[in-house]
C-alpha cells in the first residue's frame, strides 16, 4: 500500500577521490506513536525502548553537503544563518563519523533549510538528521542501504532513524548484549506493515519558537531523576506490541487510544523528573479538551505531544477537515494544518 513511499534508495557510488562534488537530499519529519524518550547509550544513540512512527507529507527540510578541498572546519548555515555552538558541534560530529567510515578528511560545506519550525517539538531534528545522513552518505560515498542510513541518521537524532522510510517505520531499540558494534547493528528502523487506515495527523503549531530544553538534555534528565521512567518504558513495550496489531488490522481507534496513552505516559515521566520538564502549555490543554470534545462526537480523534506544546491530532482522512476546524476553533491563534503519510528521505542529486 505504500509504495510511494520507499526508502532512501541506496546512495549512487563515491565521487571520485580527490575530487570535490556535492549532493542535495530531502526529508520529512516523523511524529512517533509510540515515543521514542530515553538513551540507554548516549553516544551510539542507542534507546531504551522501541518506538513507533508516521512520515509525514509536510515539512520538507532540504539539505545540500559539498565537499571542499583540503581538510579544515566544516561550515554549516541553517534557514541561510551560519550554525554556532550545539547545532554545529552535533553536525560537525556528524560528518566526522561520515568521515572516519569513508576514510576522508575532506572538509564539508551544509547548507540546510527547515520549512518545519526548528526546536519546537515538531522533529526538525528527525528531517534535518535524514536529509543531512542521506547527502553526506552520497557525497562521501559510503554506499549504504537503506537501513545502513538509518543507523546513520540514528547517529546524529534518534528520530531521524524513522524518518529514512515513509509512511509507518518502526525503529528497534535492538539487543543490549554484545559488543557496541553489534549493538549499533541492531538499532535501525524498517517499514511497518500497515492495512490500508487512510490517516491524518492534524498539526496545531500553538507555539513555533524553539524549546528552552532540548530533547537530548530532557531525556537525559528523565533517565537519571524520574521514578516513573522505568515503569513507562516497561509499558511502552504492550504499547509497540498492541499499536503494531491494531496498524496490521487498520483498527484508527486503536491505534489513537494507544498513541494517546503512550505520550500522555511519556509526558508524566518528565513531569516527575527532577527538576520537572514541562514542555505542555495552557493552549495544548485547551486544544486536548477540544479532542475529547470531537471523541464525544462520535469522531475518532486522538492526540499525540512531543517536546514542545504542539499537539498533532490522529484521525481519519475524511474527518481532518472537520477535526481541523474544531481545532482552530479551540486555539485561534494557532496555525493548523492536516498532514498525510510522506516520502522517505530521498537523494535530489549531485553535482560538482
Ligand atoms: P525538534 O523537536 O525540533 O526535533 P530537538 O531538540 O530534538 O527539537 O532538536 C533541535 C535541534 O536539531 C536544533 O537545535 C538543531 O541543533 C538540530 N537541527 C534541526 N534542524 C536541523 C537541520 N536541518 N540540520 C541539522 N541539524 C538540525
Ligand atoms: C519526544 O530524536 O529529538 O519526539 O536523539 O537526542 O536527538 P535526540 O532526540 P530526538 O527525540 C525525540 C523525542 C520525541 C519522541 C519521538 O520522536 O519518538
Ligand atoms: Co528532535
Amino acid at each position: 500500500m505504500r509504495s510511494e513511499h520507499s526508502a532512501a534508495a541506496p546512495s549512487p557510488g563515491p565521487p571520485e577521490r580527490g575530487a570535490a562534488g556535492s549532493a542535495t537530499a530531502v526529508a520529512h519529519p516523523n511524529i512517533a506513536l509510540i515515543k521514542y524518550w530515553g538513551k540507554r547509550d548516549e553516544g551510539l544513540v542507542l534507546p531504551w525502548t522501541s518506538s513507533l512512527s508516521m512520515t509525514l507529507d509536510v515539512f520538507p527540510t532540504t539539505t545540500r553537503v559539498r565537499l571542499e578541498s583540503g581538510s579544515g572546519h566544516d561550515t554549516v548555515a541553517l534557514n541561510g544563518v551560519p550554525a554556532t555552538g550545539e547545532t554545529l558541534r552535533r553536525v560537525t560530529a556528524f560528518l566526522q563519523l561520515v568521515r572516519e567510515r569513508a576514510g576522508s578528511g575532506r572538509r564539508a560545506v551544509v547548507e540546510t533549510h527547515n520549512t518545519v519550525p526548528t526546536g519546537a517539538g515538531l522533529a526538525s531534528s528527525a528531517s534535518g538528521f535524514a536529509a543531512l545522513a542521506v547527502a553526506a552518505a552520497a557525497v562521501y560515498g559510503l554506499g549504504l542501504d537503506a537501513g545502513g542510513l538509518s543507523r546513520l541518521a540514528r547517529r546524529g537524532s534518534g528520530s531521524a532513524s524513522r524518518s529514512v522510510f515513509g509512511g509507518f517505520a518502526v525503529w528497534h531499540a535492538g539487543a543490549d548484549t554484545g559488543t557496541a558494534a553489534e549493538a549499533d547493528l541492531g538499532s535501525y528502523a524498517e517499514p511497518v506493515p500497515a492495512a490500508d487506515l487512510d490517516p491524518a495527523l492534524v498539526v496545531a503549531v500553538v507555539d513555533a519558537g524553539p524549546k528552552t530544553v532540548s530533547s537530548r538534555e530532557a531525556m537525559r534528565r528523565t533517565v537519571d531523576t524520574s521514578p516513573l521512567f522505568g515503569p513507562w518504558a516497561v509499558s511502552g513495550k504492550d504499547d509497540l506490541a498492541e499499536m503494531r496489531a491494531a496498524l496490521r488490522r487498520g483498527d484508527i481507534d486503536a491505534v489513537g487510544e494507544i498513541a494517546e496513552r503512550n505520550a500522555l505516559g511519556m509526558h508524566a515521566t518528565m513531569l516527575a523528573a527532577r527538576p520537572a520538564v514541562r514542555y505542555l502549555s495552557p493552549a495544548t490543554v485547551t486544544v486536548l479538551d477540544s479532542v475529547l470534545r470531537l471523541r464525544r462526537d462520535g469522531i475518532a480523534a486522538y492526540a499525540t505531544m512531543d517536546a514542545g506544546p504542539n499537539v498533532k491530532v490522529l484521525c481519519r482522512r475524511a474527518d481532518a477537515e472537520r477535526v481541523a476546524g474544531a481545532v482552530r476553533d479551540a486555539v485561534p491563534g494557532g496555525t493548523v494544518l492536516v498532514a498525510g503519510p510522506g516520502p522517505g528521505a530521498r537523494l535530489l542529486g549531485e553535482g560538482a
